[in-house]
């Protein structure tokens, strides 16, 4: 598979905030590429440099065999963005948003109609075409934004927490619709906060913290290197102490989360030795998932605290 974008040393500082601190990373054609990592952690700083909001301090970033630097406007033209903040114009119908977004491309102005009504109805938004933006629902913005990205059938999308704020039935139903542009062969970048989006949809994922990539792989991969196969959460209550000191003598892996302790194990003996220890307190035994995995790579702690 063709490398579709290359970001080297990439850089970018707002003033004294350095929000992207030299990120390397290749994403191939055709893949869905997750992006995930804490509030603040530069995020929506890489994708905006993608799609030319945002311009980089130093390092380099071809698009699509691109440059950046020079050639935004050809990659503007051939890729479609969800911002994190919808940018819709409130003055507007869905309808006529999507229309006057199709003149920036300097679409046809019948295909670009036509077009528009195609995607509201993808969308499910056929009823509320004429409706103005403002009385959307958030959802419905959200799909709406969706057609938006989609209007000049671009080949490579860029979400950024594209299902942020949705209830589950919308969310469901977009990643179905995710999966359909996967089939396309559409590159996709994608941001989320939700690991089951990442490990339903993406082929890889980069954990991204302040301002840098902690690591690539497929969620399998991750889970497998960080967790592998099994969590026991041990509810410890007031036992906290005990637990731990027990735990870390007993030289087992674990994380500390509220009134539980998240315990991970290296081998079939380890996990049956630990299970004699807990015989008479309350746990659960499930399979290692991603969240874990970020939680363990990108720390506990809540971004924005003290
Ligand atoms: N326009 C800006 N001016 C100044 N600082 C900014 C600007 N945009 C982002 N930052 C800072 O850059 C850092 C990275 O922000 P960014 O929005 O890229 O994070 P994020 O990973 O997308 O977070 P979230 O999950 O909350 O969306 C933060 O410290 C943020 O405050
Ligand atoms: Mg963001």
């Amino acid at each position: 598979m063709s490398i579709t974008l290359s970001a080297v040393n990439l850089k970018k500082n707002y003033n004294d905030v350095a929000a992207v601190r030299g990120i390397n990373l290749e994403i191939k054609q055709g893949e869905c590429f997750g992006i995930l990592g804490p509030n603040g952690a530069g995020k929506s700083t890489l994708l905006k440099m993608i799609y030319g909001q945002a311009i980089p301090t130093s390092g380099d970033l071809f698009v699509l065999g691109l440059n950046t630097r020079d050639q935004m406007t050809e990659i503007k033209a051939r890729i479609g963005v969800v911002p994190q903040d919808d940018g819709l114009d409130t003055d507007f119908s869905a309808l006529e948003n999507l229309k006057l977004f199709a003149t920036y491309f300097n679409m046809e102005k019948n295909s670009a109609e036509a077009r528009a009504e195609h995607l509201l109805h993808e969308m499910k938004l056929a009823d509320h075409q004429h409706m103005h933006v403002e009385a959307l629902s958030g959802g419905m913005k959200r799909r709406l934004v969706i057609a938006r990205s989609l209007l000049h059938e671009p080949q490579m999308l860029i979400l950024d927490e594209p299902t942020t704020g949705l209830d589950p039935q919308a969310r469901l139903w977009i990643w179905n619709y995710f999966e359909k542009l996967k089939v396309q062969k559409k590159t996709i970048i994608i941001t989320t906060h939700y690991m089951e989006e990442a490990e339903k949809l993406c082929d890889r994922i980069a954990i991204v913290d302040q301002g840098v990539v902690l690591d690539v792989g497929t969620g399998p991969e991750l889970i497998k290197k960080y967790i592998g196969t099994e969590v026991i959460e041990l509810e410890v209550e007031d036992q906290k102490n005990y637990w731990t000191s027990k735990i870390k003598n007993l030289d087992i892996e674990f994380q500390e989360f509220e009134s539980k302790l998240f315990v991970f194990f290296a081998s079939i003996d380890q996990r049956q030795n630990f299970l004699q220890h807990i015989q008479n307190a309350h746990y659960l035994i499930r399979a290692a998932n991603l969240n874990d995995v970020f939680l363990k790579v990108a720390g506990y702690q809540i971004r924005g605290e003290a």
